[in-house]
């Protein structure tokens, strides 16, 4: 998909579909009156009708009249005092998606009343790149991974035309060809995610991710079962060792080992990588255990991330790191209670099998430092109590020391994605402790969520973050800015941080 940043008004602008935003109230005083007139007063009978709603991400087609296109579209971006980041990027999700089954190749969208909604210096250029990147992820559909025609699917355009009047063609550009970049990348992170454990085991998703590193140009190792067990990986370990799919430790590497970024950081992303979890011996009830294909989306997010910085800004130095399992039973599994020696020296006790999350990833941030990580995020669909607590649409976040978190929460912000921090309770440590190891894997129910949080904790040195995706990383049920399964989400967020050091 091109794209093409045209200066004039909307009224002037040829292509099948011009999108019009909708803040707040129509108000049909200014430039909408314009476009109203030219459509011989569609517009304005839509919203006596009731069909142009103002409600956030309502969608309505109307006839072009006079205009120089085939449809207009309508969308409603809601209450001006509430639009950010995120709401611009939905808004040009939305409309794509309200494309489905529909024959358009090229789309226009007026950004001026999302850029005057969103305010600031370069208004027309952010809103050009959330605009362009949600076109791009609303393109994207999850049907089509397995089948080849999809009747409802969302049109592949040829160019989607940014119309801006009076604004910086040059920076405009820029930024929509980035945000494209960048929606793409949190498509790679669904596509990933979205396929089925049955052909997207440990060995494939590292095979995935060696196709990645080497069309990018990144540094690539892989850790077999074998090696994982010498280099003492022994919660690694303890969850992979149970299933015939074996476990493989991913490694991914732009720059060279250990070099500092611009801040002076070696950034580490992190991303749990489940390819199945059933819970293994502490096997899962049967309700919705087919969504636990998901448990790798962590993982597939740090893989897109890097390619993402590598194809922004080739060469910043940044490490992925995905430990990728299947957590199953069966004779090898892990059983409750036995005891294990992590990769730091840590004897860990593992009360529960199906908290494995924590166990992937405490092995994967230790092997992270010793590659010379000075920085870490990581990235985990790891408790379902993230999703009681927050629900789909708000991510649980943990990390110290606070400057740190507060760097990754600017990330978070400059993305268009929203993070809610909560406590790293000290009291709650004792509740962890076992009778003969350091601590147990899960620890009674009660703050289950901040205890996840305890134990990763113990296995990072440096400045670290850990995002809980299990509520936000894939969606049960289709938005009008997103689809069903994998969302791609904290993808925006680890570009975002990685590019801040970039040179
Ligand atoms: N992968 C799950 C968490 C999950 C649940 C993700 C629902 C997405 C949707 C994780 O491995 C898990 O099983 N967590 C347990 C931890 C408990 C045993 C301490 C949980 O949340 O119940
Ligand atoms: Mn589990
Ligand atoms: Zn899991």
């Amino acid at each position: 998909m091109r794209i093409r940043v045209v200066v004039d008004q909307p009224w002037d602008v040829k292509a099948d579909v011009l999108a019009v935003p909708v803040v707040g109230e129509p108000d049909f005083g200014g430039p909408l009156g314009e476009l109203d007139q030219r459509t011989g007063g569609e517009l304005r009978a839509l919203a006596t009708f009731g069909e142009l709603r103002t409600k956030r991400f309502s969608l309505a087609l109307a006839a072009p009249g006079d205009l120089p296109v085939r449809r207009v579209l309508a969308v409603a971006a809601g209450d001006a005092a509430t639009i950010d980041r995120e709401v611009v990027h939905r808004v040009g999700a939305s409309l794509e998606r309200r494309l489905g089954g529909r024959h358009a190749s090229t789309l226009a969208v007026w950004l001026t009343p999302l850029a005057d909604a969103l305010g600031g210096a370069d208004a027309l250029a952010s809103a050009a790149e959330l605009v362009a990147r949600g076109v791009v992820e609303g393109s994207y559909d999850p049907k089509a991974l397995y089948r080849p025609e999809i009747e409802s699917r969302p049109p592949q355009l040829d160019e989607l035309i940014l119309v801006a009047p009076g604004g910086d063609k040059a920076a405009i550009q820029a930024a929509g060809e980035r945000g494209v970049i960048m929606g793409e990348g949190a498509n790679t992170a669904r596509t990933l995610g979205n396929r089925a454990a049955n052909e997207m085991y440990p060995e494939k998703l590292a095979e995935e991710a060696r196709a990645i590193a080497e069309r990018n140009g990144l540094w690539f190792d892989v850790i077999d079962e074998k090696r994982a067990t010498e280099l003492g990986m022994g919660m690694f370990m303890a969850v992979g060792r149970g299933s015939d799919n074996p476990p493989r430790m991913i490694l991914m590497r732009s720059g060279e080992e250990g070099q500092r970024d611009k801040l002076d950081r070696h950034l580490a992303i992190v991303g749990k990588g489940v390819c199945f979890d059933s819970g293994g011996i502490s096997i899962k009830p049967s309700d919705r255990m087919e969504e636990m294909k998901m448990d790798k989306a962590g993982a597939c997010t740090v893989i897109a991330a890097i390619e993402t910085v590598a194809r922004l800004a080739p060469g910043t130095p940044l490490l992925a790191v995905a430990p990728a399992v299947e957590n199953m039973p069966g004779p090898h599994s892990t059983r409750p209670g036995d005891i294990v020696t992590a990769l730091n020296g840590k004897k860990v006790d593992i009360t529960n099998t199906d908290a494995e999350g924590r166990l992937i990833l405490g092995d994967a941030m230790v092997y992270a430092e010793r590659l010379g990580a000075t920085h870490i995020v990581d990235v985990a669909t790891l408790t379902g109590a993230v999703a009681r607590a927050f629900g789909h649409l708000m991510t649980g976040a943990f990390g110290r020391p606070q400057d740190w978190y507060d760097q990754v929460a600017a990330a978070a912000a400059r993305a268009g994605e929203r993070f809610w921090q909560l406590p790293l309770i000290e009291d709650y440590v004792q509740d962890m402790e076992s009778w003969y190891s350091d601590f147990q894997n899960a620890g009674s129910a009660e703050g289950g969520l901040i205890k996840s949080a305890l134990f990763l904790r113990e296995f990072a040195e440096v400045p670290w973050v850990h995002l809980d995706i299990a509520g936000t990383g894939y969606y049960r049920k289709p938005l009008p800015f997103g689809a069903r399964g994998a969302t791609g989400v904290s993808h925006a967020t680890l570009v975002e941080l990685a590019l801040a050091g970039a040179a």
